[in-house]
């Protein structure tokens, strides 16, 4: 049987842009409040049912045309961080429709530029709340009110304003070749970026936010949507966690199918294809945020897509964040799922023994962005794998090294140095280079290479 499961909104922009409070004004929670430092450090997820939907968009739900067939909306929140440029891509991956959030009085800025790459690489579409429009001088604040009602009670000055920092945006945005327009003035959704001027803290603009999400969603995604819902589950790792009295669980999007209690899950690893069967489905509360749950998490039989679920089963340990999970209800179905997760490892983790360049990430999915455009570089790869630099990695760079000076190097992404690996790096002269901006790690190398060469 075929369904409508609920779109995937990932929500992206630079760090404090808004991204956890326009989550938490849907909600009525307050995560952003309780972070360390203001900051977001984990991908969370958040379902919001089509009634909270209609609630919150008010009368402005009567300018929908025809049946709404969406059960909700499954939202993502991603880190503005610049340190966390892989958990932005894979929120980024996983998304059907994003959300790019811009303050509207800071504009364009790293990450949001970053973010923006990240949508097109995968050619998810998206649009663009501008947000903090509060913050603009005289602006008069009315709580949860659409924004085309609430622009007209601003005094003329006001409203000169906001259309001057929207141009600046649109600007920006045709400078990276989107025609991009206030979404009132949109005339072709398929062929501009529609910005909706909200402020996230109070509420206003998030009717029409809301309703264009879900109306884009069900308009342009239908068939992307309909899935056979009882079908075996894939999803996405987004965190492995330690739980008291749980082990090691990890938090899962499904994207496709029905994951079953008793169903087997293949995960991939570091190297491997974890096989593991399900103690434990634990499904947040509808508008609770998966990584800051105010409830109990429901112990469920069976949860079908789209949602996220935190998964306890026993050998997760050495799970990986950012790899697939595959439901198998057979032992021919495990066999698939193994083959195809390690498929995708290998893919990734490459040995080739060629001349080239050492590389190490995090993860799975930061390890090919890296190799990805390393390669478009044509910079050539000896070997690429998960995990921290050691002595290891640092002794296959000497021997290249010897060969071809500039590609004798170690770049890691988003890992640690081993202090047997630093200590031979220094002693033989084997440059490492690591950082957390793949753009910068690549650059830094490049800038090395040029020196040498002169
Ligand atoms: P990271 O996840 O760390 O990248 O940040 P974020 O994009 O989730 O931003 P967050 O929600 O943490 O908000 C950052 C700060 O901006 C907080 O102090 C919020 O209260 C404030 N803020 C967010 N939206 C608005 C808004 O619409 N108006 C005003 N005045 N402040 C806002
Ligand atoms: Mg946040
Ligand atoms: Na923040």
């Amino acid at each position: 049987m075929k369904k409508i499961r609920q779109p995937i909104i990932a929500v992206l922009g630079h760090v404090d842009h808004g991204k956890t409070t326009l989550l938490d004004r849907i909600r009525r929670t307050n995560v952003a409040g309780k972070e360390a430092g203001g900051i977001t450090q984990h991908i969370g997820a958040t379902e919001v049912p089509i009634e909270t939907v209609k609630q919150l968009a008010g009368p402005l739900i009567k300018l929908w045309k025809g049946e709404i067939k969406l059960p909700g909306l499954l939202f993502i929140d991603t880190p503005g961080h610049e340190a966390f440029t892989s958990l932005r891509a894979r929120g980024g991956s996983l998304a059907d429709l994003a959300v790019l959030i811009v303050d509207v009085n800071e504009g364009f800025q790293p990450q949001t530029i970053e973010s923006i790459e990240i949508l097109r690489k995968n050619r998810t579409p998206f649009i663009v709340a501008a947000n903090k429009i509060d913050r603009i001088k005289g602006w008069k604040v009315e709580e949860d009110e659409p924004f085309l009602v609430n622009i007209k009670k601003q005094d003329q000055r006001a409203q000169q304003e906001l259309e001057t920092k929207l141009w600046e945006l649109i600007g920006k945005f045709y400078e990276m070749g989107f025609n991009a327009n206030r979404f009132d003035r949109v005339q072709d959704f398929t062929r501009e970026l529609a910005i909706i001027p909200i402020s996230a803290k109070y509420g206003i603009g998030v009717p029409e936010l809301l309703v264009l999400i879900a109306g884009l969603s069900q308009k342009y995604l239908e068939e992307k949507l309909k899935i056979e819902v009882e079908g075996p589950a894939r999803g996405t790792i987004l965190e492995v966690r330690e739980e008291l009295g749980l082990g090691t669980t990890i938090d899962v999007i499904i994207y496709d199918g029905t994951l079953r209690k008793d169903d087997t899950i293949v995960v991939g690893g570091k190297d491997k294809a974890i096989v593991t069967k399900i103690r434990a489905l634990l499904k947040p509360k509808p508008l609770d945020e998966i990584r800051d749950p105010r409830f109990r998490f429901d112990q469920v039989d069976e949860v079908a897509a789209a949602a996220g679920i935190k998964i306890a089963a026993p050998g997760l340990e050495e799970a990986l964040a950012g790899s697939p999970v595959i439901a198998a209800r057979s032992e021919e179905e495990v066999e698939r799922a193994k083959a195809e997760i390690l498929g995708q490892i290998q893919s990734v983790v490459i040995s080739t023994g060629k001349v080239g360049v050492i590389v190490k990430a995090d993860t799975l999915g930061s390890l090919e962005a890296l190799s990805k455009e390393l390669q478009e570089k044509s910079i050539p790869i000896r070997k690429a794998d998960v995990g921290n630099i050691s002595k290891t990695d640092v002794m296959e760079a000497l021997s290249v090294k010897d060969e071809e000076p500039k590609y004798g190097v170690v770049l890691g992404f988003n890992v640690k140095v081993n202090e047997d690996a630093a200590e031979v790096a220094k002693a033989k002269g084997v440059p490492i280079f690591t950082g957390n901006i793949i753009y910068k790690l690549i650059e830094d190398y490049e800038a090395w290479v040029k020196a040498e060469e002169e």
